[in-house]
């Protein structure tokens, strides 16, 4: 069966609308994904007709919001094939993951022990790691790129010891699109007992994940890259990881048993999950999730990866026009600068245009070092793209670029 773009498309009353003027092209995913009415639907179902607190209440709508929401944790297992429920806990986010990883192994590491991140790393994944090195003494070390922005394996060979205790890498570059062979840092960092926390973030609507097969440790996402609302997220840990971590905030729910001597914790998940959550967000991620699988993450995938190399050839027609993360294996993020013209320029005068695109550092300002420019021009798909919208952002770079020369 063929990939009907355009019946997808009517599912996001968003992408009807105009922006200056211009039918809107949205080609800002890596930053947040648009929503089908099905999820935008959820969110209104649930403040309309069962809004309540969940795990507190006997009484019945409290029962059915704690169903639904609890039902999402399960859905959220299921997609990513994790071997409990209770290892899925509900976040704001992907940085809230990470920080909850980092702020329990603060109490877990000893100075000179080392934590190795990658080159390639989001802000999110590098700054709590380096606050747990200030605060322990462990040391950070880096795995390098090359000019593809492509990680060097043989370098995180060589940076592996006794001492490597975590290993931080994303599944998939927000700037460069590259996809990281993060079963193979898994195995590897695992022969050395080290654990490994995989960001997602960028990973979970392109491509499909199978925690149990990958063997990681650690995996943080968030829903509004997957077509779910923002405020709401996952961090998924093996069991006993989880128990051995001490809980991130004190709070309701979070607790077994509390007196002014000793309070004890919850089981997992609600160790982590102190105060009330964002209720109607974690129901809307599973709504979310039972939308994408409908589609399926590798029908969506293939059509992506047929919208990449059509805008990727495309744009190298372009002279002067250089495209940052070249590797083989990618996501649909597109990267690029044109000579001589500054990447905030071309944002600004293709929105005119109504397209959206991201412009700068993109939060990954090591990336931006190592290629020696300011930032870039950042241009990533989803599914409900078009070639004609690629077609129409072709002309406006060529219209921006003429402007600017
Ligand atoms: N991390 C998001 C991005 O890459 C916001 O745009």
């Amino acid at each position: 069966m063929s990939f009907d773009v355009q019946k997808i498309r009517l599912d996001f009353p968003i992408l009807q609308r105009k922006v200056n003027g211009y039918p809107l092209v949205y080609f800002d995913n890596a930053a947040t994904s648009q929503k089908p009415q099905i999820v935008i639907d959820s969110i209104v179902d649930y403040y309309s007709n069962y809004n309540s607190n969940i795990h507190r209440g006997v009484h019945a709508l409290s029962q059915e919001a704690t169903d639904v929401y609890e039902l999402a944790r399960k859905k959220i297992q299921h997609h990513f094939n994790a071997k409990h429920s209770h290892e899925i806990i509900f976040t704001s986010g992907t940085t809230h993951g990470i920080n909850i990883v980092a702020s329990g192994y603060s109490k877990l590491l000893k100075k000179g022990d080392e934590i190795i991140v990658s080159a390639m790393e989001h802000h999110s994944n590098i700054v709590p790691w380096q606050m747990l090195c200030e605060e322990t003494g462990a040391v950070l070390k880096v795995i390098p790129m090359n000019e593809e922005g492509v990680l060097i394996m043989s370098e995180y060979d060589n940076l592996l010891s006794s001492k490597t205790k975590l290993v931080f890498v994303n599944h998939v570059s927000n700037a460069l699109g590259t996809i990281n062979p993060i079963k193979e840092i898994i195995e590897k960092a695992h022969q050395y007992d080290a654990k490994v926390l995989v960001d997602g973030a960028q990973a979970c609507s392109h491509i499909s994940s199978n925690f149990q097969d990958l063997d990681v440790d650690f995996y943080v996402a968030s829903a509004h890259k997957m077509c779910g609302p923002t405020g709401v997220g996952f961090l998924y840990g093996k069991s006993d990881l989880l128990n051995d971590l001490p809980p991130y905030q004190g709070g309701g729910e979070m607790i077994k048993e509390v007196t002014f001597k000793k309070t004890t914790y919850a089981d997992l998940p609600h160790k982590f999950e102190a105060g009330t959550p964002n209720i109607s967000g974690g129901i809307a991620f599973g709504v979310a999730l039972d939308y994408l699988n409908a589609i399926g993450i590798d029908a969506i995938n293939s059509f992506e990866n047929e919208l990449l190399d059509y805008a990727t050839q495309k744009l190298l027609e372009i002279e002067g026009l250089k495209i940052y993360g070249t590797g083989k294996n990618k996501t649909a993020v597109i990267s690029f600068n044109i000579d001589g013209i500054h990447p905030y320029d071309i944002g600004t005068i293709v929105d005119k245009l109504g397209i959206a695109v991201r412009t700068g550092h993109h939060c990954a300002q090591p990336i931006m070092e190592f290629f020696k420019i300011p930032g870039t021009v950042r241009a990533s798909f989803a599914f409900y793209n078009t070639k004609t919208e690629i077609d129409n952002f072709i002309e406006a770079i060529k219209k921006a670029k003429m402007m600017l020369s």
